[in-house]
């Protein structure tokens, strides 16, 4: 067995198969844990700007991922026209590093700030070290190789749906530079760390929201401050 058979066709499945194993049974065994302990009561300013441009521009660069392998054709013909190819060119790698100047910025805050030093794990460390190689190996791909957008769906949508339909084939991974190989090999590193991390909110968070019953916020100065109440 050769390099790339193990890492592009027989890793993507262990990393499925821990991320599913994995999350499902922290979510019965230790319910509790299945989250991203917040630390915003420990700083503030830094995480606003961090959090912000590192979540809005990883969350559309991603979007954008599956739209290349789930509705193919639309990049296709949106890429017909050089413009528009040089427009979405551009959007990819502007969207790249504002997220990483996000992510930049949330290293810079965990490393520096004393009180959100105490409270990280090395997981915490390690999730935020394989995004930066993700990000970067990314922008590094969009602007060395470029018109990643134009030959995505030649090489990856293929490549993906072999994954998801039982039949992978990374024929055409194979002769592709160490850099774009990099950048698909770390996102299944992240898929293994999903589980074993805080990165598992990204599932929970939406859920909880769509799932948890209506709350309802009232103001209530005036209870507090009637004789019978014990607050
Ligand atoms: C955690 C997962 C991933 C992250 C954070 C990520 C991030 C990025 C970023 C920041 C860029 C540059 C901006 C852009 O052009 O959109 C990029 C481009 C690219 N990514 Fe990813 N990526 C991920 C997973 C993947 C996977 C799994 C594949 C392939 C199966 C892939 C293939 C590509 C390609 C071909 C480009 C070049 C696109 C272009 O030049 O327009 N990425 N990625």
């Amino acid at each position: 067995m050769d390099w790339n058979t193990l890492f592009f066709v027989i890793l993507p499945y262990i990393a499925l198969a821990l991320a599913i194993v994995v999350t499902i049974y922290r979510s019965i065994y230790r319910p509790f844990s299945i989250s991203a302990l917040s630390s915003q009561l420990l700083e503030r300013r830094q995480l606003f700007w961090g959090s912000i441009s590192f979540h809005w521009g990883i969350t559309i660069i991603l979007l954008g991922h599956l739209v290349a392998i789930f509705i193919p054709q639309s990049i296709v013909l949106w890429n017909a026209q050089p413009l528009r190819l040089y427009l979405l060119e551009l959007t990819g790698i502007a969207l790249g590093i504002w997220a990483t100047t996000g992510l930049l910025i949330l290293i810079w805050r965990r490393v520096t700030v004393g009180r959100v030093r105490v409270v990280s794990t090395p997981m915490d460390y390690v999730v935020l070290a394989l995004l930066l190689v993700s990000l970067v190996t990314g922008l590094i791909t969009a602007t060395v190789y470029r018109w990643g957008s134009y030959w995505f769906t030649g090489i990856f949508t293929p490549y993906i749906w072999g994954i998801l339909t039982f039949r992978p084939d990374a024929a055409a991974i194979a002769p592709l530079p160490f850099t774009i190989k990099l950048h698909v090999f770390n996102f299944y590193l992240l898929a293994v760390a999903f589980a074993f991390s805080r990165l598992v909110h990204i599932i929970t968070w939406p859920l909880g929201y769509l799932l948890r019953p209506w709350q309802v916020v009232i103001a209530n100065r005036r209870a507090a401050a009637r004789p019978d109440n014990p607050a």
